[in-house]
């Protein structure tokens, strides 16, 4: 692939080979000394046109623990705040001949269509409510050295799905690799038409947690509702926020995710998210910074051939 614009693309075995290669920079980046140079001499730009703590700081350090010079576009004081738009401000990013661009765009297809205007390679960092493909990746790399597998687990997303990008490229993921994925939420919070998907949908937390192996919760996404009817947080929290009487139902070893920010005490119980027998939130943060590695580095090795053969 030139692009990582989404999960959709991605055959099991593309997933599997960026996840092995991920595994391998994990390990790396527990040693003191963390460099590699698998991006020595590339330029990557980080363009975040929506807040991020997360997703922002990995892939920076992953091109730095590359060897990339990374440069961080401060869009909030970049020209969009004069009127340039997003393909006008590519085209000029473009022609100091960067070799990655990593996009964050709340629109949904954003990236997509400034992929199209570039030549060189685009990593999605999430668009609007359509794909969060390094987010799935980490996620599933998380799965994986918890459970020992990533496949045939019972796995539950909780809460405000309709918003999420990150339940989006999650069913995907999570589905090719032939898992069985519970959507649990509130009538209000679930897209359209999800049950084609091949997922079960429940609206209730206690009988669609029942025996799962892996509970992942997702922020209330407020800033996508469009005016659209907000739950009141603490009735949220109630019927669907993560505590130890819901998540009894789930099998004893069960695993906790969230993709972060988390809003304790609306879609999560404080002390669970820091139970470390059962939280692995902060190893999600950790296996970013090694998805997004293995990421720029096979995108890399694409472009150099391409480059080669041109
Ligand atoms: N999970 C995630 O994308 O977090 P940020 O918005 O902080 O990058």
């Amino acid at each position: 692939h030139r692009h990582l614009l989404g999960i959709e693309a991605l055959r099991p075995e593309e997933i599997n080979t960026l996840l092995d290669l991920a595994d391998s920079y994990a390990a790396l980046n527990r040693q003191p000394d963390k460099h590699a140079d698998a991006l020595k001499g590339l330029t990557q730009i980080n363009m975040f046109f929506e807040n991020s703590t997360r997703t922002q700081a990995s892939f920076e350090i992953a091109g730095k623990r590359l060897g990339a010079d990374v440069m961080n576009m401060a869009m909030q004081a970049s020209s969009v705040k004069k009127g340039e738009t997003l393909i006008d401000t590519a085209l000029t990013l473009n022609a100091m001949h960067p070799d990655l661009l990593v996009v964050r765009h709340p629109q949904s297809g954003a990236v997509d269509l400034l992929a199209q205007k570039v030549n060189c390679a685009v990593l999605n960092a999430g668009d609007g409510r359509h794909e969060h493909p390094t987010q799935a990746l980490l996620d599933a790399l998380t799965i994986r050295r918890a459970k020992g597998r990533l496949h045939r687990l019972s796995i539950a997303i909780c809460g405000d799905i309709a918003h999420s990008r990150v339940a989006r490229s999650n069913i995907m993921l999570l589905g090719k690799m032939e898992n069985r994925i519970r959507l649990i939420g509130p009538p209000t919070l679930m897209p359209a038409g999800i049950s084609e998907f091949g997922v079960e949908v429940f609206n209730d937390m206690n009988e669609g947690l029942k025996d799962v192996d892996v509970v992942m919760m997702l922020r209330l996404q407020k800033e996508r509702m469009d005016g659209g009817f907000i739950p009141s947080e603490r009735e949220y929290y109630h019927r669907f926020g993560l505590d130890a009487d819901k998540l009894s139902n789930a099998k004893p070893d069960a695993i906790i995710m969230h993709p972060g920010p988390m809003n304790r005490g609306v879609e999560i119980d404080g002390t669970l998210a820091d139970d470390i027998n059962r939280s692995v939130i902060q190893d999600q943060v950790e296996m970013g910074v090694a998805v997004r590695m293995a990421a720029m580095d096979l995108l890399s090795q694409n472009l150099r051939l391409t480059r080669g053969a041109e």
